[in-house]
């Protein structure tokens, strides 16, 4: 049956004792959704990562407890059984508890760890999800991960698995585009890897750091090339890797393109 309008509405509504796992976005505020917006501006207690933290928590009630949980300078980041244990306190305590995560919650983000943990506890949760930077950062940096007639298919892999390093991969087979996040310490590994599973080195590779954010800066390079190119311009995390013919176009016209190619 069709949802109606009244409905959708009725899904704003935060009830006390719930946990919402809530996609922030990539930084640019203008990117969080109108419904993680809501959802903000009901929560009592918001936990949030240091990638979703920021300008967005302006649409929190000023009473509400805020704390952050990712990784800060000179912190290490509270881990992720606390957190989980924090949700599900939170939510039988009666509160409203916002999880707030950079991107997506469900990408790369342990979204379903938190998921399971709410599960587990009988703790009722929902997900409102947000955009990724796995799709942001290529945009905003004028490429289209599957521009017709180049790439067909588009990969997102993350250059840190659970052990820390990059994932066991059958790097040779995988299709289109690739999207590879956490990447930038790894970049070096990464680019030998795919050149022994047959990509050229000379493969385009663009690297959008900040992206979506002041001081966002685009390198473009080559698989041979990149990780010397990232460390010369001495790019910062976070940053997402695009590999393949798409990473040598650039769509925009509304970035300026001198700032975007400084540091090619
Ligand atoms: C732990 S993952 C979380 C991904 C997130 N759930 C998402 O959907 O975007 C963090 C990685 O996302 C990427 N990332 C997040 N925000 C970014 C941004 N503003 N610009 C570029 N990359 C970003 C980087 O690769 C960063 O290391």
């Amino acid at each position: 049956m069709a949802l109606d309008y009244a409905s959708l509405l009725a899904r704003d509504h935060f009830p006390p004792g719930e946990v919402w796992l809530v996609g922030a976005g990539p930084g640019d505020p203008g990117l969080l959704t109108l419904r993680a917006a809501q959802a903000l501006s009901q929560a009592d207690l918001i936990l949030h990562d240091s990638l979703s933290g920021g300008a967005v928590l302006r649409h929190a009630r000023p009473d509400a407890e805020i704390i952050a949980v990712g990784k800060r300078k000179g912190a290490a980041p509270v881990p992720q059984p606390r957190i989980n244990q924090r949700l599900v306190e939170g939510a039988r305590a009666g509160q409203r508890v916002l999880r707030l995560k950079g991107g997506d919650p469900f990408i790369f983000g342990r979204g379903a760890e938190e998921a399971r943990a709410c599960q587990a506890a009988g703790i009722p949760w929902r997900v409102i999800p947000g955009v990724s930077a796995g799709l942001a950062a290529p945009a905003v940096a004028g490429i289209a991960l599957t521009q017709r007639g180049m790439a067909q298919a588009v990969t997102f892999i993350t250059a840190h698995d659970e052990a820390g390093g990059l994932p066991m991969l059958d790097w040779a087979a995988l299709p289109g585009t690739i999207a590879a996040f956490m990447a930038l310490s790894r970049l070096n590994e990464l680019a030998v890897l795919l050149i022994a599973a047959g990509r050229p080195a000379a493969t385009p590779v663009a690297i959008i750091a900040g992206a979506t954010l002041a001081g966002q800066v685009t390198l473009r390079s080559t698989l041979g090339a990149c990780s010397l190119a990232a460390r010369r311009a001495a790019l910062q995390a976070p940053a997402l890797v695009v590999i393949g013919d798409v990473a040598a176009v650039d769509l925009t016209t509304h970035v300026p393109v001198a700032a975007a190619r400084r540091h090619a």
